[in-house]
């Protein structure tokens, strides 16, 4: 009765690496329990999602690396990973809320979450703005494929507006956008660049992802988001920025998200397999811990085993 803070399956969202193929589900290394799908076997995965009650699923989409090119065009083709892996999705398990990953690192030859831009005499370097119509138009063929939340991850300026003015204009009025607001340039996506195949191929993303020093600048963050017309915000990676998810609490009313980003999935279940954590009670805790912080919704890959653990009365 006087317990502050509950975690209830409907606050989780689970998400998962679609690609391109025929008849895959294949485990990936760096995150064990997690499977690369191709569309064909991605609706018996989804209906397992919809039946543990689950509300919604992130996807990624993880092209031929033979489609890759410089400027990101299989991310947002009509017949894309994506589009196809939408509209399937939409058909199959049409009350499964679908959250579409909007980004161009896994669709780029290069590897980075924009277009590249080289002035002669420096290091070449994203380029900010002529990326922003590219995710404006992918953002768009999303929606028009099916899905239910674009989710911008790429951190350039202005992405929110942009792809809220193309939503609005292709009048999509109602799909909201849940902005990866505060992501921090964090060594824990490690794992989900081997699942995605999305490592940079040179350089970093510290010239457009956030500063894990800076907790004031992700306010600053949330802010422009806020103002350009984000309906939800979200704090990445979420463990170790609790402090950023409960400032962000502080200063907004809509609903805050936080991602338990693929590095702390994965270091905990090796931590798990030798034995050196308990499964439940420190995933558990780990939870907690995010909405006790102050986040009303969490992406985690643990969300199926959460949702397991609930339901077998291995959680309380
Ligand atoms: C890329 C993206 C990343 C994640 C989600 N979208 C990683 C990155 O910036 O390289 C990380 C998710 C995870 O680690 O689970 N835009
Ligand atoms: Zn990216």
């Amino acid at each position: 009765m006087v317990r502050e803070t509950r975690i209830s399956v409907d606050q989780l969202v689970y998400p998962m690496f679609v690609r391109d193929g025929q008849g895959i589900r294949e485990e990936i290394g760096s995150m064990p329990g997690q499977f690369r799908i191709s569309v064909d076997r991605l609706a018996e995965e989804l209906q397992q999602v919809d039946d543990l009650g689950i509300p919604a699923v992130m996807l990624f989409g993880i092209p031929d690396e033979e489609l890759k090119d410089p400027v990101g065009t299989p991310a947002y083709a009509e017949e894309g990973i994506i589009c196809r892996a939408l509209r399937e999705a939409k058909q199959q398990v049409p009350d499964l809320l679908l959250v579409a990953d909007v980004c161009l690192c896994e669709y780029t030859d290069h590897g980075h979450c924009g277009l590249i831009s080289q002035t002669p005499g420096e290091s070449p370097g994203v380029d900010n703005d002529s990326t922003l119509e590219v995710l404006a138009r992918t953002a768009l063929t999303y929606a028009r494929a099916g899905a239910d939340v674009i989710a911008p991850s790429d951190m350039m300026d202005g992405r929110v507006a942009a792809i809220r003015r193309s939503l609005d204009a292709a009048e999509l009025y109602r799909i909201p956008i849940l902005s990866y607001a505060a992501k921090y340039a964090s060594a824990y996506y490690g794992p989900f660049r081997e699942a995605a195949e999305s490592a940079p191929q040179f350089g970093d993303r510290k010239s457009y992802q956030m500063d894990p020093a800076n907790a004031r600048e992700a306010l600053k963050e949330v802010q422009l988001d806020l103002k350009e017309g984000a309906d939800m915000v979200m704090v990445k990676p979420a463990l170790p920025y609790l402090d950023v998810i409960s400032r962000v609490r502080e200063m907004t009313t809509v609903p805050v998200a936080a991602y338990q980003v693929s590095g702390e999935y994965s270091a905990l279940c090796a931590a798990f397999d030798r034995g050196w954590l308990q499964r439940e009670s420190t995933v558990r805790e780990t939870l907690l811990a995010i909405r006790r912080a102050g986040a009303d919704f969490i992406l985690s890959y643990f969300a199926k085993d959460v949702a397991k653990m609930i339901r077998e009365g291995n959680w309380e």
